[in-house]
């Protein structure tokens, strides 16, 4: 497989960080031309802070991490320390990073870097509110063309909310930023609820990290171990959904999993619906089909994938 020229684009929380681990474990497939942050699960301050800790953890510090948005593009910002805790990143105890956040602003950066690649070369894997795209996209329009794809954790359909009755956590702050970027006229695929909770995380999972023997795999058990207390709680099973690692994994192994290319629609005004990811599944509506909402996944190839590539770190 030819190596893709990706930017993450994040707000770790864990399940950001074990995505950014999986992309970083995969050198052969993916070329990280940098990490930008985006104020999500926790304020940007602590994002930005988060994905350089994970860097470090990786033995990357060679990598660039630019900070982006501080809030969504017109709403105030919603964060989730009820399941990622205060730093966002609780769980193991990671030393402060040393590596330097980047001066350029992260929208400047994505800006500047497509501008000088080729066109249909750059691939987003997007693991927070999608901010930092759609300001971008909005300020210079004509970037989008050097794109290859946008791959993102976001929405669902048949799962419906996970932050709201009908709401996925990364469309619900920012739902105008979805909005921006699923109308851009590029290949778009969006890994949702629907995926994401048919990757469950057990206790043996858990495990099978720990295992590793690793500094790595000591650290995600610890990360995965806290922010999944909470889901477990929720959901009243003994096995918690990860999310944002599924981005990288359908970039290394798109076979494991399967979608439609349907129209997506973000709901933006209703104060009951807000944030929900309305999927035209069964073509019932003359819309025009704008991006691959996948549906399914093959779970235990996801997790062979991802306990082999970590056992690399
Ligand atoms: C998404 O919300 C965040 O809490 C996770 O990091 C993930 O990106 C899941 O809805
Ligand atoms: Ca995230």
């Amino acid at each position: 497989m030819p190596q893709k020229k990706i930017i993450i684009d994040t707000d770790p929380g864990q399940d950001d960080a074990v995505a950014i681990l999986l992309a970083l474990a995969s050198p052969d497939e993916l070329d990280v031309l940098g990490i930008t942050s985006v104020a999500g699960n926790v304020p940007l301050e602590l994002t930005s802070k988060n994905a350089r800790i994970v860097c470090e953890l990786a033995g990357r510090k060679d990598l660039l991490v630019f900070a982006g948005c501080e809030f969504p593009i017109i709403r105030p910002l919603i964060t989730a320390e009820h399941v990622h805790g205060k730093t966002g990143l609780d769980g193991p105890t990671l030393p402060e990073p040393k590596m330097p956040l980047q001066e350029m602003n992260g929208v400047d950066f994505i800006i500047e870097t497509l501008k000088v690649h080729e066109s249909n070369s750059i691939t987003l894997c997007c693991l927070g509110p999608l901010t930092n795209i759609a300001v971008a996209f909005k300020r210079e329009p004509e970037i989008v063309s050097k794109l290859k794809e946008i791959v993102m954790m976001a929405g669902a359909y048949f799962e419906v909310g996970n932050i709201t009755p009908t709401a996925e956590f990364n469309v619900y702050v920012d739902p105008e930023a979805a909005q921006i970027v699923l109308n851009s006229p590029v290949k778009k695929t969006l890994l949702p609820l629907d995926v994401t909770h048919k990757i469950l995380v057990t206790r043996d999972k858990i495990q099978a990290f720990r295992n590793l023997a690793s500094p790595v795999g000591e650290a995600v058990s610890d990360m995965l171990e806290f922010s999944e207390r909470f889901d477990r709680q929720k959901y009243g099973t003994d096995a918690a959904p990860l999310h944002d690692p599924s981005v990288i994994a359908y970039l290394l192994e798109p076979n494991l999993f399967s979608g439609k290319f349907v129209n997506v629609e973000i709901e933006t005004e209703s104060q009951l619906t807000l944030g929900m990811t309305v999927a035209d599944w069964w073509g019932v509506s003359c819309r025009k089909a704008n991006a691959t909402f996948i549906g399914n996944v093959d779970s235990r190839g996801f997790f062979d994938l991802l306990t082999e590539r970590l056992s690399k770190l």
